[in-house]
């Protein structure tokens, strides 16, 4: 099945309003392959003002780093679904490695925030991956699958149409030291087949699989003929313009 290519800029906690405008003024004056999706997260601060100029969407879209699983309340920080709607995200990541490690949330939190977001209109960019000391251990599969089962159990057939994986070796973050592409499309085929035993074959074959860790201009391309890559997501080179090659990168 053709799954289309996806492109996520996760802006981590970085930028400006000067920034964010020159990266969106970057995206909206870029020829970019229109076979690409894009979704772009700056700081939740942000979201508005990126949505408010960006010119490219739908092909180019908004969305949050976090979010929780009240609508409101007395929870003092944190951003609810409707509210990052309200202000211009389509989507949110969760899950990332620095949430589960910085702000210990676990498997179990993220796929609650990942059925509420779903449940109330926002689509998801699930993030799992393994530690350094995992992969050496040889437990990089079990590590994502066990990240991966509370949302498995949570989620109805249909909610995973609303999801983008994205498998994000936590060695590769922000170290220069990217997955080699094929060690990086073995363990998408693994986390697939795994998907097919859970879901079924055609759910599974539905669903896109990006890669992230150090994906940049120059590498983004090498990946091109993985056949279960299906797209990027970007931390420190989504704020340059290298993003732009990323997203061309299949083209
Ligand atoms: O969410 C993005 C990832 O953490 C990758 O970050 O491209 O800076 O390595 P990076």
């Amino acid at each position: 099945m053709a799954r289309t290519f996806f492109v996520g800029g996760n802006f981590k906690l970085n930028g400006s309003k000067k920034l964010i405008h020159e990266i969106v003024e970057r995206l909206n004056e870029s020829k970019l392959d229109s076979n690409a999706e894009v979704v772009i997260c700056p700081p939740a601060t942000f979201i508005d003002y990126t949505a408010s100029i960006n010119k490219k969407s739908p092909q180019v879209q908004v969305g949050g780093q976090n979010t929780y699983t009240k609508a409101s309340g007395a929870y003092t920080g944190e951003n609810s679904v409707t509210m990052l709607k309200e202000v211009g995200a389509d989507w949110v990541i969760l899950g990332h490695s620095e949430r589960r490690a910085y702000f210990k949330e676990t498997s179990e939190e993220i796929a609650e925030k990942t059925k509420f977001a779903i449940d109330n209109g926002l689509k998801v960019i699930l993030c799992i991956g393994e530690l350094l000391e995992e992969r050496k251990a040889g437990i990089t599969l079990d590590v994502c699958k066990k990240q991966l089962e509370p949302v498995l159990a949570k989620l109805s057939a249909q909610d995973w149409d609303k999801v983008v994986i994205a498998y994000e070796p936590v060695w590769a973050i922000g170290t220069g030291l990217a997955a080699t592409p094929a060690d990086a499309q073995d363990t998408h085929k693994e986390i697939r087949d795994y998907l097919k035993e859970k879901l079924g074959e055609s759910k599974a074959e539905s669903i896109r699989i990006l890669y992230g860790g150090s994906a940049n201009g120059a590498n983004a391309s090498t990946f091109k003929d993985k056949v279960d890559i299906d797209g990027f997501l970007v931390g420190g080179a989504s704020l340059k313009p290298e993003f732009v090659d990323i997203i061309n990168s299949r083209s």
